[in-house]
């Protein structure tokens, strides 16, 4: 489904370059639970922001499908993102000055869906991560395992075929951080790819697959 070929990334700052991915070949079938791990540093978010089309590769090709990511334009793959992929980071990133409920519907508005089933829409996944009775609080309002099954369901409102998550449970103790990822290998029981960058062991053990970053290359033997 997705295909990484010889993806490389270079970050320049000034006149330093930090190379963060170094010809990195990976493919993710339909319906995969593959988790990404390395020491800070290596890679992971990077690899997450250019599966997802948040970024570009410096060189290589992204295929979906036999189509190359990389010759799109800005507008070409917000929209592809906006089609097919989900994101879950650590910090949540949800909107503060609106509800559960709003922060749920936002990708739908994006999308122009109407008011009344953005509202049907954002209900169920809400009700689908346990948090319909917490629709109408401010993510302030929210616990941090709370918040966070929020930003799942704002992945899922859109049903996407991949869910990209970075961390999600880094801001979570360990029994929250469980709830969050039974619900991703309930999502992948149910067809959703799942790509989850992670250090923890123990969230990488609900992946079927682990693959490993060291300095921005993928190491063959993980
Ligand atoms: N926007 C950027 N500009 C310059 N350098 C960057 C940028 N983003 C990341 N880097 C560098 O690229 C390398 C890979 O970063 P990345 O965020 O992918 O690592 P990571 O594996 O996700 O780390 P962590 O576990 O700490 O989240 C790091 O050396 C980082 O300093
Ligand atoms: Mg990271």
């Amino acid at each position: 489904m997705l295909k990484l070929e010889g993806v490389s990334k270079v970050y320049a700052i000034g006149n330093m370059t930090v190379q963060a991915l170094r010809a990195v070949n990976l493919e993710l079938s339909p319906g995969e639970f593959l988790a990404v791990m390395g020491r800070s540093g290596s890679g992971k978010s990077t690899l997450l922001h250019i599966l997802g089309g948040l970024d570009w590769p410096s060189s290589g090709r992204v295929l979906w499908n036999e189509r190359d990511l990389t010759t799109l334009s800005v507008r070409e793959l917000a929209r592809w993102r906006g089609e097919h992929v989900g994101f879950v980071f650590q910090s949540f990133n949800l909107m503060p000055t609106l509800t559960a409920l709003e922060n749920v519907e936002l990708p739908l508005l994006l999308r122009g869906i109407s008011a009344k089933e953005r509202r049907i829409r954002a209900r169920e996944q809400l009700e689908h991560v346990g948090l319909a009775r917490r629709a109408s609080h401010k993510p302030a309002e929210l616990s941090g395992g709370e918040q966070q099954r929020v930003a799942l369901a704002r992945a899922l409102v859109s049903d996407p075929a991949m869910i990209l998550a970075d961390e999600p449970t880094g801001n979570l103790d360990s029994e929250t951080g469980q709830v969050l990822l039974r619900l991703l290998r309930n999502l992948n029981e149910r067809g959703t790819t799942i790509v989850l960058a992670t250090h923890d062991p123990e969230a990488a053990a609900f992946a079927q697959r682990i693959i490993r970053l060291k300095d921005g290359a993928l190491l063959l033997f993980s």
